[in-house]
């Protein structure tokens, strides 16, 4: 069978990604698969190489726009060319974080209850003191924890929001920072892996330093009580199964006085060497080389 890797792309998440790529490309059955690498440099490119490479199906290790947004899947779609992951719907559903926490609401689900503006023109400090500081500022569209930050006043309010709507559609979350215990729960195959907790070491939360230098975070498989334990699991695989994902996905939470609070689902989520679903994989079990197996086998199902 002959596997395209499609990374690098556009967004800000293009270093991510080609570390997402190469790290797939490394653990890919070479007895099982042929492996044709299709790095995009300009978002024009994509249909042009998957075309020419004539593969049997696109192993998706884009993250962020026009790679985990639905695009690129709508693209594939319509050239009639499997791949892997979730469709156009849940992509560009879970990449929208106000449209997904709403339908999270909506379904009774936890998240943080915060103010949704589509750009500068919604600023009001007044209504963020109401929120209560500190809050989490964040581009609607983001990654990575690019263009994210945690704001303690007014005073740092306004260079926050400004930064977080210089991104894709402008339109910003802000919400109250919870403090408790951050989780994440990846799920493939319909399977909920070991939670894993995450503490920060260098900085307060869990930013881009902290997710890709190494030595930045601690993050391992956590023991929780048993009823703690099940309530995570099935607020993750119920975020999964009403936003439509499918084969695989990481549900980002926050632990408050055992609630857990869904912040996030990534439907590409970070494959690095030192990415947390493949921690989570191996410790169920799973080497990384059947990790792809089985999301491959899975997409193609
Ligand atoms: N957006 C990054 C890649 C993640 O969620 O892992
Ligand atoms: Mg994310």
């Amino acid at each position: 069978m002959k596997i395209g890797v499609i990374m690098g792309g556009i967004s800000s998440e293009r270093e991510v990604s080609l570390r997402t790529g190469q790290q797939m490309i490394k653990h890919l059955d070479r007895s099982r698969y042929e492996v044709v690498p299709i790095v995009i440099e300009q978002r024009a490119d994509l249909i042009a190489q998957v075309q020419q490479a004539g593969i049997d199906i696109a192993l998706l290790a884009l993250h962020g726009q026009y790679g985990e947004d639905g695009t690129v899947q709508g693209a594939l779609e319509t050239l009639g060319i499997p791949y892997t992951g979730s469709g156009v719907l849940a992509s560009s559903l879970c990449m929208n974080k106000q449209l997904s926490k709403m339908l999270l609401k909506a379904a009774g689900m936890h998240t943080p209850a915060g103010l949704c503006w589509q750009g500068m023109d919604d600023y009001d400090p007044q209504a963020v003191e109401r929120l209560g500081y500190p809050v989490i500022v964040k581009p609607n569209m983001g990654g990575s924890s690019i263009g994210i930050r945690l704001v303690h006043n007014e005073k740092e309010l306004l260079p926050a929001v400004q930064e977080a709507c210089s991104f894709l559609d402008r339109a910003i979350l802000i919400e109250p920072y919870i403090k408790g215990t951050e989780l994440t729960c990846s799920i493939v195959d319909g399977e909920v892996l070991p939670i894993i907790g995450i503490r920060s070491v260098h900085s307060e939360w869990f930013d881009y330093k902290a997710k890709y230098e190494a030595g930045c975070a601690e993050e391992k498989v956590i023991q929780l009580p048993p009823v703690t334990e099940q309530r995570v699991r099935e607020a993750a695989l119920a975020g999964y199964r009403l936003l439509q994902c499918k084969v695989y996905a990481r549900v980002d939470m926050i632990l408050c006085q055992d609630v857990p609070y869904v912040l996030e689902v990534n439907t590409l989520p970070g494959m690095t060497a030192g990415s947390l679903l493949p921690k989570s994989a191996a410790a169920a079990g799973m080497t990384f080389v059947q990790l792809l197996d089985r999301i491959i086998a899975s997409s193609l199902h």
